[in-house]
């Protein structure tokens, strides 16, 4: 009699692609405890016997989804069950983007757009150990590593943030980045388009990354500028890399505003020569519109805005800016002056700028979602889904591998992720298993908070978490730290 070979899981019939980008092959994965155990042809594993035994016959078995551009600092505790990345397929996010993180501050009214995190009362960590301790204690479903922030340090040390720090503030900015970092922070983001930081020289933002060289980590960046002035902040970019010698990542590209659409030829040539010299990477989300705070001095009467939320008036979300402007009678700069504290969509991008970077071999997928906005921007609930079934199998942007290995590899390697992001032996047992014919974005930017289809079964660290799209009681997330 054959002896049976006793796993945790055993999932079956699987077309696997492992998420290195080489093409899917049909195997048979074992899961024991928290990592693959073993992987192999159908014929050697005969033998194999699983607590659990999920049939993925017709169904793409793939790494779990890293989102590398969140905004969930304060969601992962508020929601530990992460409906909106669980049910997409995602099993890590990276949070602090945008030069704002939730720790280490405390004692804050936070200033915009620190506030896409939530109000004074979510700002209570003084260090990034305090925040992963609470993270830890409200154990998410899916995997949190964290960036420091730019902004949170300047807000946590600066008393005037119209202006760059002075030595003695870079110093102690420096020091919480290098005790954030040895907490287990894997880089450092910053937000030089934003109010909080725009003040600050490019020789503020090279002091602290120099931080990073030291502790190791990478460098993200929502530059200064995405739309006129898009080259010279990627050369900004560029030459802050270079000289603190850095990994950096420019966050979400895309080329802003009527004007500069068709711009990414331009801008894609330019990362193209960077990538000659330094380790420049990229992320995207697949759509023609971005979302952020509501500042009248982001508004503009050539793209249509939308509203996502808005303290003072809650029931102009989903409402276009320029209806409410017409029905108050008032200009656009005047009605989201009122509406604020608020937040928008805006559709400045161009479909074929976004296509163009989205197919572009060293793109990650980032959603850049707001989980904090009542009718958020549909990339929320919907990014990787889209990626998969619109944009890789309707419209044929990239193969499978290739639109995999965006959201898996690629952002593990390049954000030095161990044992995350790849399908072999040994490996965290972070899997996802989806429709390829079917699986299917529903979130619109007038429906959002709506479930993606297609993606049938989720693990994280070998736990399921998805079962036939329903979210499962247990959760499994890790904080993943700087190795
Ligand atoms: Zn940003
Ligand atoms: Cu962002």
């Amino acid at each position: 009699m054959v002896e049976m070979e006793k796993f945790d899981a055993v999932i079956r019939g699987a077309q696997v692609i492992d998420g290195t980008g080489s093409a899917g092959s049909l195997m048979e994965v074992a899961i024991s405890g928290d990592r693959i155990a073993a992987i192999a042809t159908l014929e050697n594993a005969q033998n194999w016997l699983g607590k659990l035994e999920i049939d993925a016959s017709d169904r793409v078995l793939a790494p779990g989804f890293i989102d590398v551009h969140t905004h969930d600092d304060n969601a992962v505790l508020a929601t530990p069950t992460m409906p909106a990345k669980i049910s997409q397929g995602v099993t890590t996010v990276i949070v602090g983007n945008c030069g704002i993180s939730l720790a280490p501050i405390i004692d804050i009214d936070p200033p915009e757009p620190l506030n896409l995190l939530g109000g004074r009362d979510q700002f209570h960590f003084e260090t990034m150990a305090e925040y992963f301790t609470a993270v830890e204690a409200a154990q998410p479903a899916i995997n949190v590593a964290a960036l420091v922030g730019h902004s949170t340090l300047r807000a946590g040390i600066m008393d005037n943030l119209q202006r760059t720090a002075t030595g003695a503030e870079i110093a102690a900015m420096g020091e919480r980045l290098a005790a954030s970092l040895a907490a287990g922070a894997i880089g450092f983001s910053t937000g030089l388009y934003y109010k909080t930081a725009k003040a600050a020289e490019m020789a503020e933002v090279v002091a602290l990354a120099k931080v990073l060289a030291k502790g190791g980590g990478i460098y993200t960046t929502h530059m200064r500028d995405e739309a006129d002035h898009i080259i010279a902040s990627l050369q900004e970019t560029k030459a802050t890399a270079e000289q603190a010698d850095v990994p950096v990542v420019v966050s979400h590209h895309k080329c802003a505003q009527p004007a500069n659409w068709g711009r990414s030829e331009e801008t894609l040539a330019f990362i193209e020569e960077a990538r000659g010299t330094i380790k420049m990477g990229l992320d995207a989300y697949p759509y023609a519109a971005g979302s952020t705070v509501l500042d009248p001095d982001f508004v503009r009467d050539d793209i249509r805005i939308m509203v996502t939320k808005s303290e003072a008036y809650p029931e102009a979300k989903g409402r276009d800016l320029s209806d409410i402007a017409k029905e108050w009678d008032c200009s656009l700069k005047d009605a989201a002056s009122k509406l604020a504290p608020a937040g928008a969509i805006y559709f400045q991008i161009d479909e074929d700028d976004m296509q163009r970077i989205l197919a572009y071999p060293p793109t990650m997928i980032g959603s850049d979602g707001l989980p904090h906005d009542e009718h958020p921007h549909p990339r929320l609930w919907g990014t990787f889904p889209r990626v998969l079934g619109h944009y890789c199998r309707d419209l044929g942007l990239f193969d499978l591998p290739t639109a995999v290995h965006k959201m898996t590899g690629l952002p593990a390697a390049t954000f030095g992720i161990p044992d995350r992001g790849v399908i072999r032996e040994g490996a965290f047992a972070d899997l996802v298993v989806f429709n390829p014919d079917t699986v299917k974005d529903l979130a619109t930017y007038e429906n959002p908070l709506q479930q993606s289809t297609g993606i049938d079964y989720v693990l994280v660290n070998g736990t399921l978490s998805l079962m036939l799209g329903n979210l499962c009681p247990d959760r499994a997330g890790q904080v993943v730290r700087n190795a």
